[in-house]
């Protein structure tokens, strides 16, 4: 049986966590517990967001489900598989730009293709295509230098969703954007989403971003991260995420939202204010 069909008879669940936990050991402080016991599933088709203070754990989650990083404990399943190593259909954007800075636009996306194996002129064209879709056509010969950060961060997009993997994670795609910029780029990353619906995992600070994003969002607890709460965001789509947050309702779920991730913030706050002392 193909694989897919496997982890589809097995389980709706894109990617489920079950008990994972991680440690680490750095040289110079001692060891300790970053993600504890973490639980989850993320239906296949499902826009979900993960809130936490910082230094929760967030992109160690992330880099687990990604393969980047083993679990210590519990286990990682993507589409009904153990995590092993790095997937090709799971689709990662850094933070950090990760575009080759000696490549046009058009190479990096393309090159995407060209490591998954398509001729390079199938790509070029793929990569043409998608550079249109992100709002880019004219700069494909343009280096990521002469770019802005919004347009960089198109690039990335261009990048992941031209070899269409079913997974996407995101971690924290534009927080180094301004205002503006940010809200054109979330409601372009909802379009491209309705258009094919794919399982996303995004990770973000902002709470308005994570509502106004998601079907779903996590709130994690201070380190050691644990699930502290999932609330299922009933908001209807399309979304202008903008306007949402003028909405009744996205007030309600802000509300109840900030109430636990607050007691968190304040938990870590504490947490390195401790650590600096000691
Ligand atoms: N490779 C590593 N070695 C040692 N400690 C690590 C390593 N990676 C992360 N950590 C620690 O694990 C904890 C969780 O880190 P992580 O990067 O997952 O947090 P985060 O929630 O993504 O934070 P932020 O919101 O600031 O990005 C932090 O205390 C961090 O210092
Ligand atoms: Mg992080």
């Amino acid at each position: 049986m193909e694989p897919s069909t496997l982890s589809s008879t097995m389980s709706e669940a894109a990617i489920s966590l079950r008990e994972v936990t991680r440690r680490f050991r750095p040289r110079n402080r001692p060891a300790f517990v970053a993600v504890r016991e973490v639980s989850l599933d993320v239906r296949e088709g499902t826009f979900l967001s993960v809130v936490g203070p910082s230094g929760c754990g967030k992109s160690t989650l992330l880099a687990m489900i990604s393969g980047l990083q083993p679990a210590d404990g519990g286990e990682v399943l993507v589409r009904g598989e153990p995590v092993r190593d790095v997937r090709s259909d799971v689709g990662f954007i850094f933070q950090r730009e990760a575009l080759l800075p000696w490549k046009t636009v058009l190479d990096n996306v393309a090159l995407a293709l060209v490591f998954r194996g398509q001729s390079p002129t199938g790509a070029r064209g793929a990569a043409l295509e998608w550079i249109a879709r992100v709002g880019l056509a004219g700069f494909e010969h343009a280096y990521p230098h002469q770019l802005s950060g919004g347009m960089r961060k198109r690039v990335s997009l261009a990048q992941t969703l031209v070899y269409d993997p079913p997974i996407v994670l995101m971690d924290e795609p534009f927080s180094a954007l301004d205002v503006q910029t940010r809200n054109l780029m979330e409601n372009e990353l909802l379009g491209l989403w309705a258009e094919n619906r794919k399982t996303v995992v995004f990770i973000t600070h902002d709470l308005e971003e994570a509502i106004a994003l998601s079907d779903q969002v996590v709130v994690m607890t201070a380190s050691p991260g644990r699930i502290k709460a999932s609330y299922p965001i009933d908001l209807p789509r399309p979304r202008n995420v903008t306007e949402i947050r003028f909405e009744p309702r996205f007030a309600e779920l802000y509300e109840q939202l900030w109430a636990d991730l607050r007691d968190e913030v304040l938990v870590s706050y504490e947490q390195s204010k401790s650590r600096a002392v000691g």
